[in-house]
């Protein structure tokens, strides 16, 4: 599709099912429309799109590939397809989306079942649409990824395309952390849909729920609507998917009144009667078997309530080779049979009860017959047919009963709202509804009707576009290291007609990984090791620039011999020397005792944060606290600190889990310039290498020829990075061994 279509900007809209389901039969290919809010919420977007649509088309073959005929009757409908085997089929679809991410994210975590296995096709799955998508996509699409199962795409498209801009629509709830945290494989879920510039769902209530998880189990930095991760900002967003208002409400077309008149049987079975409608996919969290429940009381309490209403409930088959969609349509089918059997007389049925899809024209006609509609899920992402049954109602009549654990409860508050789970209250929610005076009828009415006309589904894609837009982030990142920029690096640091090289190396998350507590964070003897080797290199001038104390640097690493640089450029010790001098004259300290006090008063009320005294620096360490108090108390104290600082000479620096006061002017960078002036051999070769915040100002130091080296994946002014303290130390190793033998042949 990619060549017939040139145009940039694209849209591609990517989901597991797309707006159509295929059926090979012996007629041929069959195609129907595809039921669930995702699909028919998304129709107005995919033919706007300029792109295409990506997804599932519901056919199962042996090796999961689709054939030639199936692709170019997909693409006629600008629709590409990714085909399942029938053994991805059963373990990405049915076990890891349907029977493990479905019933944990909607609270029913006693259904949930995770294996291994089924989770490794579950990527391996991701990775195929991922594949598909690298294959569609140009310069400047953008690509808006929908629902639980696709949550490590977004993060695979970034590995390989992070200039692409990437949407994530979930439709179903993000439950609370709490919940989420059961789900094995927690992190990797996260980690994949963080993937995307924007994060968009249906209520706020999720957008918590997802900040506090990704607090929790990534430990990482949120804002209200905005998540830190790799030195990116992803967007979070509340965006309720929403219909097109106008189509479900117009007047009655001559299409819809043939429609009626063949639904007339249903009308003729009411006879007179008041109707009761449900409708919705056959599925646990709809709530069918309670709601049933609930109207077998209602007629128990007054059996003669069968001569005045009667409710017609559609269950659309859905996930029927599921074992628990199974037993539920069992259960669905006898409480309807013995209902009837129960409540039934001569030619009044009190319950309709139809197991099949209802086009989107017959169901409107069925939002128009009845006179209430009882959604009442037990919990559901947000739920369109509580919207289309509004938008449908043109003369404004009409009750809806609403489950209050629906994401759509938070925009329809005028609906009687009912708890799912409590039968007296649906019994009595409904008796209300059937009695309700006209003009209450409308007085509810009106404002949800206006509240859906003016929330369009072109508005809600406008709004989720332009957040993925804004979102985009266009930061420049580093590049990788490759193994030809390897060569180069080793010829300019370890051959003497190059000139002697400088190296900056920082300790903590770059020679080093973190540990829990700063102390654990010990040389290893590898480490040791490898700084011998450096110093002992004839062209090679190695130094550790880190923030810890003088003491400290001198006790770990002061017998290998290497340059030292102490509390992020305070102090410096050259290699060969016992003692480290000051680079700064004068330090003001004037301001220590009231940071103390400030740090001791946050201290007390953030178990696990704690303070360390430096020589010319003073800091408040919080990697031990809780990551959602730590975050917050730490935001607090240093807006704080700002405040009561801001006439002193003193600097206030974010970390890495840590905050720190000290004087003015001491930073990484400005200690490297001071080390650079002191050397006068020219030309110099440098090579400077961190991971935090604080390293930058040694990358902004040393000029354009210098390398310099990120360890980790965000924004920085570094020219290339490696992954972990683990690749550098490699690569170090690397450099001197190689050098050893460059060393004979150059002196
Ligand atoms: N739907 C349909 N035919 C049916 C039943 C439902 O076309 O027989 C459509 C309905 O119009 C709605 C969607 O399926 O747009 C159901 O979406 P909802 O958000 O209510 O629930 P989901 O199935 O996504 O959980
Ligand atoms: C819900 C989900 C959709 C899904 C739909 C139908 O609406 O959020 O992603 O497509 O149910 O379920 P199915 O398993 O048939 O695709």
């Amino acid at each position: 599709m990619t060549s017939s279509k040139p145009q940039r900007n694209r849209l591609w809209l990517v989901s597991n099912r797309l707006p159509v389901t295929m059926e090979e039969t012996d007629e041929g290919i069959q195609v129907q429309l595809s039921s669930g809010g995702l699909a028919t919420g998304l129709v107005g977007l995919h033919k706007e799109s300029g792109g295409g649509w990506i997804g599932w088309p519901g056919l199962i073959t042996a090796d999961g590939s689709l054939d030639e005929k199936v692709r170019a009757a997909l693409s006629k409908r600008d629709l590409v397809g990714v085909g399942l085997s029938p053994e991805e089929h059963r373990q990405y679809y049915q076990n890891l989306s349907n029977q493990c991410i479905w019933p944990l994210f909607h609270y029913f975590n006693e259904r949930m079942h995770f294996s291994e296995e089924d989770w490794e096709c579950y990527v391996k799955i991701n990775q195929r649409f991922a594949t598909t998508v690298l294959a569609q996509v140009d310069t400047g699409d953008t690509v808006f990824v929908q629902d639980f199962h696709l949550m490590l795409l977004p993060q695979m498209l970034r590995d390989v395309r992070p200039d692409l801009r990437i949407g994530f629509f979930l439709h179903i709830p993000f439950p609370s952390s709490e919940l989420f945290r059961i789900f094995p494989k927690r992190q990797e879920l996260l980690r994949g849909v963080l993937g995307a510039d924007l994060i968009a769902f249906h209520t706020l209530g999720y957008v918590r729920h997802f900040r506090s998880a990704a607090c929790h189990a990534l430990g990482l930095e949120t804002r209200t609507s905005e998540v830190h991760i790799d030195g990116r900002k992803v967007h979070l967003l509340a965006q309720p998917l929403a219909i097109d208002a106008d189509a479900w409400g117009e007047g009655n077309t001559e299409e819809e009144a043939a429609i009626v008149e063949s639904m007339e049987y249903l009308l003729r079975m009411a006879a007179g009667r008041k109707i009761i409608l449900g409708v919705e996919r056959m599925d646990y969290t709809k709530g069918i078997p309670e709601r049933l429940r609930a109207f077998r009381e209602f007629l128990k309490q007054d059996p003669s309530r069968v001569e005045r209403v009667m409710m017609i409930q559609v269950a659309v088959p859905s996930r029927a080779e599921v074992r628990d969609y199974v037993a539920l349509k069992d259960e669905v089918d006898r409480l309807a049979g013995s209902i009837n059997a129960e409540f039934g007389r001569p030619g009044l049925q009190p319950l309709h009860y139809m197991y099949q899809f209802v086009t989107p024209l017959r169901l409107r006609a069925l939002y128009r017959t009845a006179d209430v509609a009882l959604v009442t899920p037990l919990r559901d992402g947000l739920n369109l047919v509580a919207k289309e049954f509004i938008a449908s109602r043109h003369h404004n009549d009409g009750v809806l009963v609403l489950g209050e654990s629906t994401g759509a409860s938070w925009e329809l508050g005028e609906a009687l709202r009912v708890n799912s789970f409590d039968q007296a209250d649906i019994v009595r929610q409904l008796e209300r509804a059937l009695l309700m005076p006209l003009a209450e009828q409308q007085a509810r009415m009106q404002p949800m009707r206006a509240r859906i006309a003016a929330n369009s589904v072109e508005k809600w894609a406008r709004t989720c576009l332009s957040a993925i837009r804004d979102s985009h982030s266009t930061d420049v990142r580093p590049l990788k290291l490759l193994d030809s920029q390897f060569a180069q690096l080793q010829e300019s640091c370890t051959q003497i007609k190059r000139g002697p090289c400088q190296i900056f190396l920082d300790y903590d998350g770059t020679l080093r990984e973190f540990t829990g507590q700063p102390l654990e964070a010990t040389p290893t003897p590898e480490i040791l090791d490898l700084l011998q080797r450096l110093v002992a290199h004839p062209h090679i001038s190695p130094w550790v620039v880190s923030g810890r104390p003088a003491a400290l640097l001198a006790q770990w690493l002061g017998h290998t011999g290497v340059g030292l640089v102490a509390e992020h450029g305070a102090f410096l010790r050259e290699t060969g020397d016992s003692a480290f001098h000051p680079l700064f004259d004068f330090l003001p300290q004037d301001w220590r005792d009231e940071v103390r006090e400030i740090f001791n008063h946050f201290t007390a009320s953030v178990p696990g944060a704690r303070i360390e005294e430096k020589e010319v620096g003073i800091s408040w360490h919080y990697r031990l606290a809780d990551p959602i108090l730590g975050t917050w108390q730490a935001k607090e104290l240093f807006q704080h600190l700002i405040e009561v600082l801001q006439d002193q000479a003193v600097q206030v620096m974010r970390g890495n889990k840590v905050l720190e006061v000290r004087p003015a002017g001491i930073n990484k960078g400005n200690a490297l310039r001071h080390i650079l002036r002191a050397c006068p051999s020219a030309p110099q070769q440098i090579l400077a290498v961190g991971d935090d915040h604080t390293d930058e100002s040694m990358f902004q130091a040393v000029d354009a020829s210098a390398w310099s080296i990120l360890v980790g994946n965000r924004p920085s002014a570094a020219h290339y990075r490696v992954d972990s303290p683990a690749a550098l130390r490699a690569l170090l190793r690397r450099l001197v061994a190689s050098s050893s033998a460059a060393q004979f042949s150059d002196s």
